[in-house]
């Protein structure tokens, strides 16, 4: 259940997270004082999403040894519990990349910054990202992924923000749907901070809401 089938689904959970979005509040400390944060998604509705994903992953690639390629530094969080819940013999790389932009807005203008460290060549490779906004690194990321001859490429991707796209991809797997925000948390960052929250938060007014 590729494309349309499963953006359904991810509608349909994009919509049960906005509705619940309101009702919790945690609180963490940054440089000595208390913030509050709502989640948008919660640490239960990520890790629900992830077993649906682990699990159609599963049955898309059985029989199969899939390499993960993770895209450090977002993808942390999401890739160890998607890998936690996947029931299958799989390989797992990164790359790490740097995105040139100012402040929220990323460019497209990509530096990889760290390799893969084992030939893909032939190999079933699904490529897991934190967010596709712009859909500018997604492509870059490809278009290079590409070049390394793998027999099958698949996306798999957190948070999608469709509102922002500049170019058109196709996701084969997506955590949930987001309205157009900037949101840290689970691997996301703001300036590099707030990749340890457990949940997705906005930011906004440079303090997370
Ligand atoms: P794109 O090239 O515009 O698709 O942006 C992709 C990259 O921008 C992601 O890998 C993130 O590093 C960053 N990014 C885009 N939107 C957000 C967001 O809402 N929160 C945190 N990082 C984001």
């Amino acid at each position: 259940m590729i494309g349309g089938a499963w953006q359904k689904l991810s509608l349909v959970a994009t919509r049960q997270i906005l509705t619940s979005a309101k009702k919790i509040e945690m609180n963490t400390v940054e440089k000595g004082a208390t913030m509050k944060f709502q989640p948008l998604i919660t640490e239960e509705d990520i890790r629900k999403r992830v077993i649906e994903l682990a699990t159609q992953i599963k049955r898309d690639f059985i029989g199969k040894e899939p390499v993960f390629v993770g895209i450090l530094n977002g993808c942390f969080p999401f890739l160890a519990d998607l890998l936690r819940h996947l029931d299958l013999t799989c390989l797992v790389d990164f790359m790490r990349i740097r995105s040139y932009g100012v402040a929220t807005e990323t460019t497209g203008v990509v530096e990889i910054t760290a390799e893969l460290q084992r030939s893909i060549v032939g190999r079933d490779v699904i490529v897991v990202e934190d967010i596709v906004d712009t859909g500018l690194t997604m492509s870059y990321l490809l278009d290079n992924i590409r070049t390394r001859r793998p027999a099958n490429l698949r996306v798999c991707t957190l948070l999608d923000k469709p509102a922002r796209r500049l170019i058109d991809l196709h996701l084969d797997y997506i955590g949930f749907t987001i309205p157009d925000r900037f949101v840290v948390g689970y691997g996301l960052d703001f300036d590099e901070k707030y990749r340890n929250l457990p949940y997705i938060t906005v930011y906004e007014d440079e303090r997370p809401i």
